[in-house]
């Protein structure tokens, strides 16, 4: 494995089925009653946050303190980045402090691979602008293993606001390298000119798609990142691209729906379909914490899996 992950082309295949297998491993320890293992003692990981997150920065932190690593939590608000300090002084400073894993989230897409260039322990990218979110397909990968078992030749449909979702392109990069068809439904205006180099089909009808998928996909419509019109209304989004009861009804009977989250109940999503059982929405967060100490487990070079119970 390479010792950044900052993209999931980052990922050969083998690389991406040893983390799957190596959560799995870890699923079975996080089963125990005590959930710790000694396999990161003595190892710092920095939770660089400049981005608001609920889901990922908790669970790099609840991962890294059940590998027993020590845990530094850096949030923008509140540090000296206010006072105007870069990104390179606030990572050199960090890097004073001996971090050997940096985790880190920002609005700038590049912000991790600028970083890693700075910094000499593994630098993990938490979500960079519209960029990517290697560890949240990662995370996405393992559900969809364990609803569907291999993902070779399933049928992934990812429906919404491609243009602002670095989970989408994520998803798309490590689910073509395991084997899965990958179809995009959204509007032509939030799609990014380079999807048609992209190793998935696009689709702008989704009636047309979701019949023959194993697994929905909902994204989030970011408003936070749209400074334009980019559908008439949210009445008419909904209408043509969220997952209400009627649309939901028509899926296979064994297909899963998946949302990242934070979710817009009632826009790209019913509430009712959020919460079916064939939602994996609050699985994946479950399923966040595994992955992610897969991933700093193989990225920080841990002690043998088998250590056994603290
Ligand atoms: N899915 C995801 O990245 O959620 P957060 O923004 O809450 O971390």
């Amino acid at each position: 494995m390479k010792r950044h992950l900052i993209s999931a082309a980052d990922l050969s295949r083998d690389d991406a089925l040893l983390i799957l297998d190596t959560a799995e491993e870890l699923a079975k320890i996080s089963d125990r009653s005590i959930k710790k293992l000694p396999t990161l003692r003595g190892r710092t990981v920095v939770n660089l946050f400049f981005e608001d997150s609920t889901r990922t920065r908790i669970s790099f932190e609840a991962a890294a303190k059940r590998l027993s690593a020590d845990v530094i939590n850096f949030s923008a608000k509140g540090s000296s980045v206010s006072k105007g300090e870069s990104l390179k002084d606030t990572a050199l400073t960090l890097e004073a402090m001996g971090a050997d894993g940096v985790v880190i989230r920002h609005s700038a897409s590049g912000a991790p691979y600028r970083l890693a260039g700075w910094v000499r322990g593994s630098v993990v990218n938490a979500g960079d602008g519209t960029h990517e979110h290697p560890t949240q397909a990662l995370l996405d990968a393992y559900t969809m293993r364990r609803r569907l078992g291999s993902l070779e030749g399933r049928r992934v449909t990812i429906v919404g606001d491609v243009l602002h979702s670095r989970v989408a392109r994520s998803n798309v990069l490590l689910l073509s390298t395991l084997g899965a068809e990958v179809t995009l439904v959204a509007p032509p205006t939030l799609l990014p000119v380079s999807v048609a180099s992209w190793p998935c089909e696009v689709s702008y009808d989704l009636d047309t798609v979701l019949p023959k998928s194993d697994v929905v996909m909902m994204l989030r419509v970011q408003r936070e990142r749209m400074n334009a019109a980019f559908f008439p209304t949210e009445r008419e989004y909904s209408r043509r691209y969220g997952l209400d009861r009627e649309r939901f009804a028509r899926l296979k009977d064994d297909a899963v729906v998946m949302h990242p989250g934070p979710m817009n109940r009632g826009m790209e999503i019913a509430a009712e379909v959020a919460d079916s059982p064939r939602s994996t929405i609050v699985e994946q967060v479950a399923n966040g914490v595994t992955t992610r100490m897969a991933v700093l487990y193989l990225l920080l070079g841990g002690a043998d899996l088998g250590g056994g119970d603290q």
